[in-house]
C-alpha cells in the first residue's frame, strides 16, 4: 500500500447554501507532485484553505499523516510540517533576500539550525547571487522564490502552492516548474494552477475539481483525453 501522507474523508464546506467542498475523498502518497485544476469556484481554494486551517470544515476529516488534523489551529499546522504559499507573496520588502529567509527560519530553531537552514535554502533555490538584494527591489518572479525559501528554510513535509506563476513571465515561470522539481526532491507538494503549460511542464498526477467535487484524477497525459475533463474545463479556456 502507497505511504498516504494527507488524506480527507467526505470533506464538506458550507457557506450559508452554497456547498463549496460537497463530500471529498482525497489521497496524496509521500513525495508526490500533486497538481489541483478545475474552472473559477470549483472549490480549489477552499479546499486548500481547510488543508491549513484558514477554513474550518462544515463536515469531514482531514487526515495529516494519519493524525486528524480537521479542528487544528494555523500555528500547529505550520509545527505539523504544512508549509504554505499564498497567492499574494508575503515577504518584508524593506529586508534583503537572506534576512527574510533567517526571520523565517528563526521563527521556529535555535540560531544553529536556522542558520544552516537558510543556507541550503539559499543554495537549493540557487537565491544565494542574491542574498544581499532588498525584496522590495527585486522582481516578481525573484520576491515569490524568496517566499519558497521562507517556507523551505522550515524543512516542511508538505507544501501548498497556490497559483505560483500568476503574473509571471514565460522565464520565470520555466524557472518556477526547475524550482518546484527541486522542493519536491525532498518535500510532497500540491499545487493549484491555472497555466495548463506549466501544469504539463510539471505535473505527473492531477486531481480535477469541478463543482465543490472531484471529476476526474488521472495522469495528465489522460486528463487531457479525458472528454468530461474538456467539456468542463479544458474547452472552456480553449487552451487544451
Ligand atoms: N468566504 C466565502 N463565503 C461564501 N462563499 C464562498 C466563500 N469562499 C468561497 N465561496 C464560494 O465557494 C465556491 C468555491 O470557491 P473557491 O474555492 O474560491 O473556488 P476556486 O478556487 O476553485 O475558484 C464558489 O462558489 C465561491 O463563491
Ligand atoms: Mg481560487
Amino acid at each position: 500500500m502507497a505511504d498516504i501522507i494527507l488524506e480527507t474523508r467526505g470533506l464538506e464546506k458550507r457557506f450559508g447554501g452554497v456547498r463549496a467542498i460537497a463530500g471529498v475523498d482525497f489521497k496524496l502518497a509521500r513525495g508526490e507532485l500533486r497538481c489541483l485544476i478545475g474552472p473559477n469556484g470549483a472549490g480549489k481554494s477552499t479546499f486548500f484553505k481547510m488543508l491549513t486551517a484558514q477554513l474550518r470544515p462544515s463536515s469531514g476529516r482531514i487526515l495529516f499523516d494519519g493524525t486528524d488534523i480537521s479542528r487544528a489551529q494555523p500555528h500547529q499546522i505550520s509545527r505539523l510540517g504544512i508549509g504554505i504559499k499564498n497567492q499574494v507573496p508575503d515577504v518584508y520588502d524593506g529586508l534583503s533576500v537572506h534576512e527574510n529567509l533567517w526571520l523565517a527560519a528563526r521563527f521556529r530553531q535555535d540560531s544553529e539550525l536556522a542558520r544552516s537552514a537558510v543556507k541550503t535554502a539559499l543554495e537549493r533555490l540557487e537565491l544565494d547571487r542574491i542574498s544581499a538584494d532588498i525584496v522590495g527591489e527585486l522582481a516578481h518572479g525573484q520576491r515569490q522564490w524568496v517566499e519558497f525559501g521562507m517556507i523551505m528554510v522550515l524543512e516542511p513535509v508538505i507544501v501548498l502552492l497556490d497559483e505560483p506563476t500568476a503574473g509571471m513571465s514565460v522565464e520565470e515561470t520555466n524557472r518556477t516548474a526547475d524550482l518546484i522539481h527541486e522542493i519536491n526532491r525532498t518535500t510532497t507538494v500540491i499545487v493549484v494552477e491555472h497555466d495548463m503549460q506549466f501544469i504539463r511542464q510539471i505535473a505527473k498526477q492531477v486531481t480535477v475539481f469541478h463543482q465543490g467535487s472531484i471529476l476526474a484524477e488521472d495522469t495528465m497525459e489522460n486528463i487531457q483525453q479525458n472528454q468530461t475533463v474538456r467539456d468542463v474545463y479544458l474547452g472552456v479556456s480553449g487552451r487544451a
